[in-house]
């Protein structure tokens, strides 16, 4: 593990936590135990609630102190989580003053092959996430909430809703875009999805980031109106799964086919999304997937891709580089997105900013 720098002394450092405790009560106060083994709100429950808000924000230079602006921030997201709502924070390398203890891969999401990203929605210093069981309350609570933070302005915004979402055996579903099911390849214990998605002590990371994750967005538009003119057996062949789930090589569902038994991707192409994703199915990558759909119009509408992870590299970027030359790749475009990293529950990181 690496030396890292402390910030605040003790007696500073205790002062912020006592405060944000007091002011931020029972919803956010984590010195219960009970509390503290909860799943962190972003990864709370199998299937993700049905609508998002996903707000990037940059600091108006103009206002409050940087500091003060992101207390301010994790206040009021902890303060709107309510029964109905489940919203988070997270943090782009902007957030961190220069010298600063942040999470070693955070950086700016670089463009991938392919990726044409608008820096107009791409990136930005906070991320501000919000679900809820329907739009109007998603779009209610954004609103109140940007009302709240005079300090931040809005960088990027998008809606995102998971359609047909639900839980089958303890999975998360929902369908995307291209008609398919989503959410098959993700872990179905919380366990599960903790180990994936969860900085753990062991790793090279600030002790302040363990229990936290790295978010990654992508806003991927998505060609249907090509895609559709696909027949099914095309587009099965493409993604390496039917659109129920079901393997190509017949291997059940819930099952994991072994992809070595079919080399020259007769049933299953080399190049096939799922083959290219996970090419070893028994050890799949340490990534839990929550995307949503978006929807700008006919010809602008998508995949608001979001992924967790402990580790970036391993995670997402390991994903990502396989995935370049896949068959999906002619209908796919990123236009923007990030890199940001949600801190641990609680609010004792904010005396690490
Ligand atoms: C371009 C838009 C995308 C579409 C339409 C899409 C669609 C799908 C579908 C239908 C599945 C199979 C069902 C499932 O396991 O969830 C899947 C699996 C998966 N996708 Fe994607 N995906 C897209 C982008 C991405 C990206 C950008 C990544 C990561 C870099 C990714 C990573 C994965 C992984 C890890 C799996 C699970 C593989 C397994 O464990 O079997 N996908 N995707």
């Amino acid at each position: 593990m690496k030396t890292r720098r402390k910030f605040l002394g003790a007696s500073a450092a205790a002062a912020v936590g006592t405060s944000g405790i007091a002011v931020l009560g029972a919803a956010v106060c984590h010195s219960k135990p009970s509390l503290q083994q909860e799943a962190p709100t972003h990864l709370r429950g199998a299937a993700p609630l049905p609508y998002a808000q996903v707000i990037s924000l940059d600091l108006n230079a103009s206002r409050a102190r940087h500091a003060d602006a992101l207390r301010a921030a994790y206040r009021t997201v902890a303060e709107a989580s309510t029964g109905h709502i489940t919203a988070w924070l997270a943090l782009g390398e902007g957030a961190f003053p220069p010298g600063s203890d942040k999470p070693q891969h955070l950086k700016q999401m670089p463009p991938y092959a392919g990726d044409v990203l608008d820096v107009s929605q791409s990136h930005g210093q906070l991320l501000l996430q919000i679900t809820a069981g329907s739009a109007l309350t998603a779009k209610e609570a954004a609103e109140k909430m940007l009302r709240e933070l005079p300090q931040w302005r809005v960088r990027w915004r998008m809606d995102g809703h998971r359609p047909e979402n639900r839980t089958e055996d303890g999975k998360g579903l929902a369908r995307n875009p291209f008609h398919f099911t989503e959410g098959y390849g993700n872990p179905s214990s919380s366990a599960e999805i903790a180990e994936r998605a969860t900085v753990r002590a062991v790793q090279d990371e600030p002790a302040w980031a363990v229990g936290g994750s790295y978010q990654v967005i992508r806003i991927i538009r998505l060609a249907t109106g090509f895609w559709d003119r696909d027949t099914v057996h095309e587009q099965e062949r493409i993604m390496g799964r039917r659109k129920d789930g079901r393997w190509l090589d017949g291997t059940p569902r819930a099952e994991r086919p072994v992809f070595a038994a079919d080399p020259q991707g007769k049933t299953t192409p080399l190049d096939a999304h799922v083959r290219r994703a996970a090419p070893d199915q028994r050890n799949p990558p340490p990534l839990v997937r929550r995307s949503y759909n978006y929807y700008r119009g006919a010809d602008d509408q998508g995949l608001l891709f979001s992924c967790f992870q402990r580790d970036l590299v391993q995670g997402f970027e390991a994903v990502q580089h396989r995935l370049q030359g896949e068959a999906m790749a002619k209908y796919t475009l990123t236009v923007g997105g990030g890199y940001f990293f949600v801190p641990p529950p609680g609010n004792a990181w904010l005396q690490w900013l």
